[in-house]
């Protein structure tokens, strides 16, 4: 399990087995596992690592926070709190994202508008999506209308306070032939994951060593011996645009520096047509981070619950990639770039 922001508990998961019943059990491993927001692809990572190396068969991955729930101050404080040291302005968390915002816009280009665009192409995917918070699609032009948060953050554009959960179970192959007797096709596998470590808020200076979303991602494509043209769907962490920009970059989409550009094609395309098949932009088609919602480290989850009805074709018509996608790729990002988990799902060598 991952740790909560609304009701922080000793060893979160050992609090969840005994509320169930399931401690004490002496064949049960019991684990919190706390790298933010990258929590979710870390214990995918670590459920891999178990059933590989023989210790278990099974493993089941539980997330769930209930932000929205919280008193507006309270969630304030907290959050804060979780970058105690860094001397940011509260909302920490926003202006954190938000200096590195600034940063890549002098460095790389990104216009204010690209920023915008964020949010704006995933409004449009939000709203086919049942479960998402936003139910309608916005403009840029309503992003930069919205109340503005830190210098080159508005509203619209920050990881949106929800509640809720997500719960995945991780099985050997053996396992799932034995006690499911479906094909295997039917459930896609984890076929690699990758991790990287930055610091906990960005130092005074900004520089590219605060990025290690490149180093989780080459892992994830060494390991698996693939690499960013064999993915066909991309659920990439977008807790402020700076972060889905950079993870464009990061897994390899486009060139370092090129990624506003990206996106602007991708908005532009959208304007001119009303919208945007799944296809054309393989990225978060459940809405990500600002429009489907984000209860503090849950989020990443949402990506992989997303990546799994994609490849098993289950996403329904509005959003299925058609033809269905053999492979994706997930991206869970803890505190401000502090944290970076890529996992490879879908078909290949494991
Ligand atoms: N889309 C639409 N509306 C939004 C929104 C969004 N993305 N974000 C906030 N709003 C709305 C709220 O619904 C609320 O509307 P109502 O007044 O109609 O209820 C209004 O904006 C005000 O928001 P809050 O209630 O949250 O109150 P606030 O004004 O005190 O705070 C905020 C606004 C500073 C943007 C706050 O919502 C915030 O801090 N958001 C970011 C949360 C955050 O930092 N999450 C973690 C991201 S980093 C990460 O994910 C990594 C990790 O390791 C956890």
């Amino acid at each position: 399990a991952v740790p909560s922001l609304s009701n922080p508990t000793f060893m979160q998961a050992h609090q969840l087995a005994t509320r169930m019943g399931l401690l004490p059990h002496k064949r049960m491993i019991v684990r919190t596992i706390d790298t933010g927001g990258a929590g979710p692809i870390t214990s995918l990572g670590t459920a891999r690592n178990m059933i590989l190396s023989g210790w278990t068969d099974t493993v089941a991955v539980v997330a769930s926070d209930a932000v929205l729930s919280m008193d507006r101050e309270a969630f304030r404080a907290r959050a804060d709190e979780s970058v105690r040291g860094s001397g940011l302005p509260s909302p920490a968390i926003p202006h954190g994202y938000d200096r590195v915002a600034q940063w890549h816009m002098r460095r790389h280009g990104v216009t204010r508008e690209q920023l915008a665009m964020v949010p704006a192409i995933f409004s449009h995917f939000a709203a086919r999506h049942p479960d998402a918070m936003c139910r309608r699609p916005f403009g840029v032009d309503e992003v930069l209308a919205s109340p503005r948060v830190a210098p080159v953050t508005n509203v619209l554009e920050c990881a949106r306070r929800a509640d809720g959960a997500a719960a995945l179970v991780v099985a050997s192959s053996s396992h799932f032939r034995r006690h499911f007797g479906k094909p295997l096709e039917l459930c896609p596998a984890i076929v690699s994951t990758g991790e990287a470590s930055g610091p906990l808020y960005p130092p005074a200076e900004i520089d590219e060593d605060l990025f290690s979303c490149e180093r989780a991602a080459r892992i994830a494509f060494e390991t698996a011996q693939l690499s960013v043209r064999d993915i066909d769907f991309f659920a990439l962490y977008d807790c402020f645009p700076i972060c889905f920009l950079r993870a464009l970059e990061a897994v390899g989409c486009c060139p370092v520096g090129d990624a506003g550009e990206f996106v602007e094609r991708a908005w532009r395309k959208l304007s001119a047509h009303g919208a945007l098949a799944p296809a054309e932009f393989p990225f978060n088609l459940h809405g990500g981070l600002a429009c489907f919602g984000a209860p503090w480290e849950v989020p990443a989850m949402y990506g992989v619950l997303e990546a799994v009805a994609q490849l098993t074709g289950r996403a329904g018509p509005d959003r299925q990639i058609a033809p269905k996608p053999r492979r994706a790729l997930v991206y869970g990002n803890g505190g401000i770039f502090s944290a970076s988990a890529v996992a490879v799902l879908g078909d290949g060598v494991y």
